[in-house]
Protein backbone atom coordinates (compact mmCIF):
# COMPACT_ATOMS: atom_id res chain seq x y z
CA UNK A 1 0.00 0.00 0.00
CA UNK A 2 1.27 3.39 -0.82
CA UNK A 3 2.31 5.44 2.26
CA UNK A 4 1.52 9.13 -0.18
CA UNK A 5 -1.67 10.35 0.69
CA UNK A 6 -3.62 9.40 -2.69
CA UNK A 7 -5.95 12.13 -3.79
CA UNK A 8 -7.53 9.44 -6.20
CA UNK A 9 -8.28 7.51 -2.99
CA UNK A 10 -12.48 8.06 -2.42
CA UNK A 11 -13.27 10.36 0.43
CA UNK A 12 -15.67 7.35 1.82
CA UNK A 13 -12.48 4.26 1.38
CA UNK A 14 -10.19 7.23 3.03
CA UNK A 15 -10.32 6.05 6.54
CA UNK A 16 -9.92 2.46 5.53
CA UNK A 17 -7.12 3.50 3.55
CA UNK A 18 -5.36 5.42 6.14
CA UNK A 19 -5.78 2.80 8.67
CA UNK A 20 -3.67 0.35 6.78
CA UNK A 21 -0.45 2.65 6.30
CA UNK A 22 -1.42 3.22 10.05
CA UNK A 23 -1.48 -0.24 10.91
CA UNK A 24 1.58 -1.65 9.30
CA UNK A 25 3.78 0.75 11.76
CA UNK A 26 1.69 -0.43 14.53
CA UNK A 27 3.09 -3.77 13.53
CA UNK A 28 6.51 -2.62 12.96
CA UNK A 29 7.42 0.04 16.02
CA UNK A 30 4.40 -0.33 18.44
CA UNK A 31 6.32 1.16 20.95
CA UNK A 32 6.62 4.47 18.94
CA UNK A 33 2.91 4.13 17.84
CA UNK A 34 1.02 3.05 20.23
CA UNK A 35 -2.32 2.03 19.15
CA UNK A 36 -3.42 -0.21 15.52
CA UNK A 37 -5.55 2.61 14.67
CA UNK A 38 -6.06 5.82 14.21
CA UNK A 39 -8.02 8.38 16.20
CA UNK A 40 -11.58 8.84 14.96
CA UNK A 41 -13.42 12.19 14.78
CA UNK A 42 -15.39 11.96 17.90
CA UNK A 43 -11.43 11.51 19.90
CA UNK A 44 -10.42 14.07 17.43
CA UNK A 45 -12.71 16.67 18.10
CA UNK A 46 -12.47 16.58 21.48
CA UNK A 47 -8.43 16.73 21.27
CA UNK A 48 -8.29 20.11 19.35
CA UNK A 49 -11.40 21.27 22.05
CA UNK A 50 -8.90 24.47 22.57
CA UNK A 51 -8.76 25.30 18.92
CA UNK A 52 -12.48 25.69 18.63
CA UNK A 53 -12.58 27.45 21.93
CA UNK A 54 -10.23 30.69 22.82
CA UNK A 55 -10.55 33.22 25.45
CA UNK A 56 -9.76 36.06 22.79
CA UNK A 57 -10.80 35.19 19.14
CA UNK A 58 -8.75 38.06 17.21
CA UNK A 59 -5.75 36.55 19.00
CA UNK A 60 -4.00 34.11 16.78
CA UNK A 61 -2.96 31.11 17.90
CA UNK A 62 0.21 28.59 17.71
CA UNK A 63 -0.52 25.32 17.86
CA UNK A 64 1.64 21.76 18.00
CA UNK A 65 0.90 18.46 17.61
CA UNK A 66 3.20 16.10 18.42
CA UNK A 67 2.61 12.63 16.73
CA UNK A 68 0.26 13.27 14.35
CA UNK A 69 0.64 9.66 12.71
CA UNK A 70 -1.95 9.51 9.29
CA UNK A 71 -2.99 13.22 10.49
CA UNK A 72 -7.01 12.32 11.72
CA UNK A 73 -6.15 14.89 15.02
CA UNK A 74 -4.20 17.34 12.28
CA UNK A 75 -7.16 17.57 9.73
CA UNK A 76 -9.64 18.60 12.60
CA UNK A 77 -6.69 21.30 13.66
CA UNK A 78 -6.50 22.30 10.25
CA UNK A 79 -9.97 22.87 9.68
CA UNK A 80 -10.88 24.66 13.19
CA UNK A 81 -7.23 27.22 12.23
CA UNK A 82 -8.83 30.67 12.45
CA UNK A 83 -6.72 33.52 10.44
CA UNK A 84 -3.09 34.12 11.10
CA UNK A 85 -3.06 30.81 13.33
CA UNK A 86 -0.04 28.70 12.90
CA UNK A 87 0.43 24.81 12.76
CA UNK A 88 3.88 22.53 13.61
CA UNK A 89 3.02 19.16 13.52
CA UNK A 90 5.68 16.80 14.39
CA UNK A 91 6.51 13.41 14.05
CA UNK A 92 9.27 11.11 13.82
CA UNK A 93 8.49 8.04 11.87
CA UNK A 94 9.11 9.14 8.03
CA UNK A 95 6.61 6.72 6.87
CA UNK A 96 3.97 9.03 8.19
CA UNK A 97 6.13 12.05 7.56
CA UNK A 98 5.50 10.92 3.92
CA UNK A 99 2.23 10.90 4.47
CA UNK A 100 1.54 13.93 5.88
CA UNK A 101 3.49 16.05 3.33
CA UNK A 102 0.90 14.50 0.35
CA UNK A 103 -2.16 15.41 2.97
CA UNK A 104 -0.81 18.94 3.18
CA UNK A 105 -0.64 19.74 -0.16
CA UNK A 106 -3.58 17.86 -1.62
CA UNK A 107 -6.49 17.56 1.09
CA UNK A 108 -8.54 20.21 0.60
CA UNK A 109 -8.63 21.19 4.62
CA UNK A 110 -5.10 21.59 4.43
CA UNK A 111 -4.86 23.59 1.45
CA UNK A 112 -7.03 26.08 2.93
CA UNK A 113 -4.09 26.65 6.02
CA UNK A 114 -1.25 25.17 3.91
CA UNK A 115 0.96 28.21 4.28
CA UNK A 116 0.60 28.35 7.82
CA UNK A 117 1.15 24.99 7.81
CA UNK A 118 4.92 22.93 8.95
CA UNK A 119 6.05 19.45 9.04
CA UNK A 120 8.79 18.47 11.07
CA UNK A 121 10.16 14.93 11.21
CA UNK A 122 11.93 15.17 14.58
CA UNK A 123 10.82 13.24 17.79
CA UNK A 124 9.24 15.87 19.71
CA UNK A 125 11.56 17.02 22.40
CA UNK A 126 14.18 17.88 19.64
CA UNK A 127 12.13 20.57 18.33
CA UNK A 128 13.52 23.26 20.58
CA UNK A 129 12.95 25.70 23.17
CA UNK A 130 12.99 29.14 21.31
CA UNK A 131 9.23 28.80 20.34
CA UNK A 132 6.35 29.33 22.11
CA UNK A 133 2.63 27.35 21.48
CA UNK A 134 -1.03 28.53 22.69
CA UNK A 135 -1.96 24.77 22.17
CA UNK A 136 -0.39 21.88 22.32
CA UNK A 137 -2.50 18.26 21.16
CA UNK A 138 -0.22 15.22 22.19
CA UNK A 139 -0.92 11.93 20.32
CA UNK A 140 2.18 10.15 21.87
CA UNK A 141 1.53 6.69 23.70
CA UNK A 142 2.29 7.24 27.22
CA UNK A 143 1.72 4.14 28.55
CA UNK A 144 4.39 3.05 26.51
CA UNK A 145 6.77 5.09 27.98
CA UNK A 146 8.58 5.04 30.86
CA UNK A 147 8.13 7.19 33.83
CA UNK A 148 11.08 9.32 32.90
CA UNK A 149 10.26 9.58 29.12
CA UNK A 150 6.83 10.96 30.34
CA UNK A 151 8.34 13.52 32.53
CA UNK A 152 11.33 14.65 30.07
CA UNK A 153 8.06 15.07 27.88
CA UNK A 154 5.90 17.03 29.96
CA UNK A 155 8.81 19.38 31.13
CA UNK A 156 9.33 19.89 26.88
CA UNK A 157 5.68 21.08 26.48
CA UNK A 158 5.52 23.07 29.63
CA UNK A 159 8.82 25.00 28.29
CA UNK A 160 7.10 25.90 25.04
CA UNK A 161 3.79 26.37 26.53
CA UNK A 162 2.88 29.92 26.65
CA UNK A 163 1.51 30.70 30.30
CA UNK A 164 -2.04 30.52 29.92
CA UNK A 165 -2.37 27.53 26.96
CA UNK A 166 -3.59 24.64 26.68
CA UNK A 167 -2.09 21.00 26.54
CA UNK A 168 -4.56 18.30 25.20
CA UNK A 169 -3.65 14.87 25.52
CA UNK A 170 -5.09 11.30 25.14
CA UNK A 171 -4.95 7.57 26.31
CA UNK A 172 -6.87 4.32 25.97
CA UNK A 173 -9.18 3.17 28.65
CA UNK A 174 -8.68 -0.13 30.19
CA UNK A 175 -5.33 -1.00 29.39
CA UNK A 176 -4.07 -1.13 32.34
CA UNK A 177 -6.60 -3.93 33.55
CA UNK A 178 -5.87 -5.61 30.18
CA UNK A 179 -1.64 -5.67 30.66
CA UNK A 180 -2.41 -6.88 34.20
CA UNK A 181 -4.08 -9.58 32.46
CA UNK A 182 -1.87 -10.16 29.71
CA UNK A 183 1.39 -8.70 29.65
CA UNK A 184 4.21 -9.62 31.42
CA UNK A 185 4.98 -8.37 35.38
CA UNK A 186 7.97 -5.77 34.51
CA UNK A 187 5.75 -4.09 31.33
CA UNK A 188 2.71 -3.91 33.69
CA UNK A 189 4.41 -2.11 36.55
CA UNK A 190 6.12 -0.16 33.81
CA UNK A 191 2.90 1.27 32.92
CA UNK A 192 1.77 1.80 36.07
CA UNK A 193 4.92 4.39 36.96
CA UNK A 194 4.12 6.14 33.77
CA UNK A 195 0.75 6.55 34.93
CA UNK A 196 1.46 7.68 37.84
CA UNK A 197 3.97 10.71 36.21
CA UNK A 198 1.20 11.54 34.07
CA UNK A 199 -1.57 11.69 37.39
CA UNK A 200 0.81 13.86 38.98
CA UNK A 201 1.35 16.58 36.04
CA UNK A 202 -2.60 16.33 35.84
CA UNK A 203 -3.14 17.08 39.74
CA UNK A 204 -0.95 20.23 38.87
CA UNK A 205 -2.44 21.49 36.13
CA UNK A 206 -5.36 19.84 34.68
CA UNK A 207 -8.26 21.66 34.15
CA UNK A 208 -10.87 19.03 32.51
CA UNK A 209 -11.04 15.23 31.43
CA UNK A 210 -13.28 13.15 29.03
CA UNK A 211 -14.08 9.91 27.54
CA UNK A 212 -14.72 9.59 24.54
CA UNK A 213 -16.79 5.94 24.30
CA UNK A 214 -17.26 6.95 20.17
CA UNK A 215 -13.39 5.51 19.66
CA UNK A 216 -12.01 2.22 18.82
CA UNK A 217 -10.29 1.81 21.60
CA UNK A 218 -12.41 3.95 24.06
CA UNK A 219 -10.12 6.74 24.98
CA UNK A 220 -10.04 9.08 28.22
CA UNK A 221 -8.51 12.85 27.53
CA UNK A 222 -7.08 14.91 29.52
CA UNK A 223 -6.64 18.83 29.46
CA UNK A 224 -4.13 20.84 31.19
CA UNK A 225 -3.35 24.30 31.76
CA UNK A 226 0.13 26.66 31.85
CA UNK A 227 -0.79 28.72 34.84
CA UNK A 228 -0.57 32.31 33.44
CA UNK A 229 2.27 33.26 36.37
C1 LIG B 1 -1.02 6.76 19.12
S1 LIG B 1 -0.22 7.37 17.63
C2 LIG B 1 -1.26 8.79 17.37
C3 LIG B 1 -1.34 9.16 15.91
C4 LIG B 1 -2.41 10.20 15.58
N1 LIG B 1 -2.22 11.43 16.32
C5 LIG B 1 -3.77 9.65 15.87
O1 LIG B 1 -4.39 10.12 16.86
O2 LIG B 1 -4.24 8.76 15.15
C6 LIG B 1 1.29 8.03 18.30
C7 LIG B 1 2.19 8.76 17.30
O3 LIG B 1 3.25 9.39 18.03
C8 LIG B 1 4.46 9.27 17.30
N2 LIG B 1 5.54 9.44 18.27
C9 LIG B 1 6.06 8.51 19.14
N3 LIG B 1 7.02 9.06 19.90
C10 LIG B 1 7.12 10.37 19.53
C11 LIG B 1 7.93 11.47 19.97
N4 LIG B 1 8.82 11.34 20.95
N5 LIG B 1 7.76 12.68 19.37
C12 LIG B 1 6.83 12.84 18.39
N6 LIG B 1 6.03 11.83 17.94
C13 LIG B 1 6.18 10.62 18.50
C14 LIG B 1 4.35 7.90 16.65
O4 LIG B 1 5.22 7.75 15.55
C15 LIG B 1 2.87 7.84 16.28
O5 LIG B 1 2.66 8.39 15.00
Amino acid sequence: MAANHDPQVSRLSQPFHDAGIFFQQAVRTFRATGAVIPSGAALADALTRYVAERDDPSTPLSILEAGAGTGPVSRAIASRMRGGDTFDMVEPNPTFVEYLNGLVKTDPVFLAVADRVTVHQALVTDLGTDRRFDVIVSGLPFANFTADEVRTIMEYYFTVLRPGGHLSFFGYLYTKQVKAVIAPLDDYLRQVRSGWEVEEWVNRYGVGRERVFRNIPPAWIYHLRKPLS
